[in-house]
C-alpha cells in the first residue's frame, strides 16, 4: 500500500463527541473526508460544532488560515455508507455497544474497497470480537484506533492489532496518524487497553483519598496539577467524561482483572444520587473545567 499522502480518503461512521473530531483532525490535515450518521440531526449539529472549534482555533492561532480555513468544507455528509466505495481509510465511532458496532463493521466490510482499512475507536470492546463481524479476508485490514477526547487536542492515538491485523496495516495506519498530527502508540488487545488501565487505577485511589478523608476533591487535582504536571487533575477529568462512564469502565476492568479496579463505593454512591458530572449534572468539584473549552 502506498505511503499516506494528503489526497487520502477518509470515511467516519457516527458524528457525535468522538467521530466528529476524527473527521475534523483529517480534513485539518488536508485529506477529503466523508461523515456518516444514522441520524441526520448528529451530522448537522456536528458540523456546527466543528465550525465553532475552527473558528476559536484560528482566533488562537492553533489554525492557520492558509493551511486550515477550509477543513470544514472538506468534511462531505454522506447520507448512505456506499459512498465510502472508494475510501482508503474508514473509521467507526458510533456508540458503546456491540451489535451496533457489529452491524457498522459488517455495513464497511460490505462497501468499503479490498484496500481500504477499516478501523475501530472503541474504549471496550476486544478489537478481536469486533474483527469477527468482519469476512475473514478482510480481517487482515482491521484494527483499533483508540482516540481521546477532544480529540482535535489530545495527540495520542492507541493503534490495537486485533489476532488476525497484518502488522503492515498497523506501520501504514500509524504513518497515516502521524500525517494527521497525531502520536500512536501500539498496545496489544488487551481491556482497557493500556491508557484507560493507567488512568482508572488512579481514578479509583484519587475516589478512596476523598472516602478516607484524607483531602478534599479540589486539592487532590491542586496535587496533580502541580506535583505531578498533569494537565487537570482527576477529578475535574471525571466531571469532564462523567463519573457513571468511569463507573462503566471499572466495572469492566474489575471483571477482567479483579478487586484492583472494583469502583469504589463513594463513586457509585454519588453517581447513583444524580452527581455524575457532564454537561447537566453536578459533579465533584463547585466550578468544573471544561476540557472542551480550553
Ligand atoms: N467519549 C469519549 O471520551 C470516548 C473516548 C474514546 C473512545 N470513545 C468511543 O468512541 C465511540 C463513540 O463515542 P462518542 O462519545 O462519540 O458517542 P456519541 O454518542 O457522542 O456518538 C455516537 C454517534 O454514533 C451515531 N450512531 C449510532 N449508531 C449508528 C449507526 N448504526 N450508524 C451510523 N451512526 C450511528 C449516533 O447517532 C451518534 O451521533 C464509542 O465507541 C466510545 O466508546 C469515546
Amino acid at each position: 500500500m502506498s505511503p499516506p499522502v494528503r489526497e487520502m480518503r477518509v470515511g467516519v461512521v457516527g458524528a457525535g463527541l468522538m467521530g466528529a473530531e476524527i473527521a475534523f483532525v483529517f480534513a485539518l490535515a488536508g485529506m477529503d473526508v466523508l461523515l456518516h450518521d444514522r441520524d441526520p440531526a448528529a451530522l448537522e449539529a456536528a458540523r456546527a460544532r466543528l465550525r465553532l472549534l475552527l473558528e476559536r482555533g484560528l482566533a488562537r492561532g492553533l489554525y492557520t488560515e492558509e493551511r486550515h480555513a477550509t477543513a470544514i468544507e472538506r468534511i462531505r455528509p454522506a447520507a448512505d455508507l456506499a459512498a465510502f466505495a472508494d475510501r482508503d481509510l474508514a473509521t467507526e465511532a458510533v456508540f458503546e455497544a456491540l451489535d451496533v458496532k457489529r452491524e457498522v463493521l459488517a455495513a464497511l466490510g460490505e462497501v468499503c474497497p479490498e484496500t481500504c482499512v477499516i478501523a475501530s475507536n472503541t474504549s471496550t470492546i476486544p478489537i478481536s470480537t469486533l474483527g469477527a463481524a468482519l469476512p475473514a479476508d478482510r480481517r487482515r485490514n482491521f484494527l483499533g484506533t483508540h482516540y481521546f477526547s477532544p480529540v482535535s487536542r489530545m495527540r495520542l492515538v492507541e493503534i490495537v492489532p486485533g489476532f488476525d491485523t497484518d502488522p503492515e496495516i498497523v506501520g501504514w495506519t500509524a504513518a497515516m496518524l502521524e500525517s494527521a498530527g497525531k502520536q500512536p502508540i501500539v498496545v496489544k488487545d488487551v481491556a482497557g487497553f493500556a491508557v484507560n488501565r493507567m488512568l482508572h487505577a488512579m481514578l479509583i485511589e484519587a475516589v478512596k483519598l476523598v472516602e478516607e478523608g484524607v483531602a478534599t476533591p479540589e486539592d487532590l487535582d491542586t496535587a496533580c496539577r502541580l506535583g505531578l504536571g498533569h494537565p487537570i487533575g482527576p477529578f475535574a477529568l471525571m466531571d469532564n467524561v462523567t463519573s457513571s462512564l468511569c463507573l462503566q469502565v471499572q466495572a469492566l476492568l474489575q471483571d477482567s482483572y479483579g478487586e484492583r479496579f472494583r469502583p469504589p463505593a463513594l463513586l457509585k454512591q454519588r453517581v447513583a444520587a444524580g452527581y455524575a458530572g457532564g454537561r447537566s449534572k453536578p459533579g465533584w468539584l463547585r466550578a468544573p473545567e471544561r476540557i472542551s473549552e480550553r
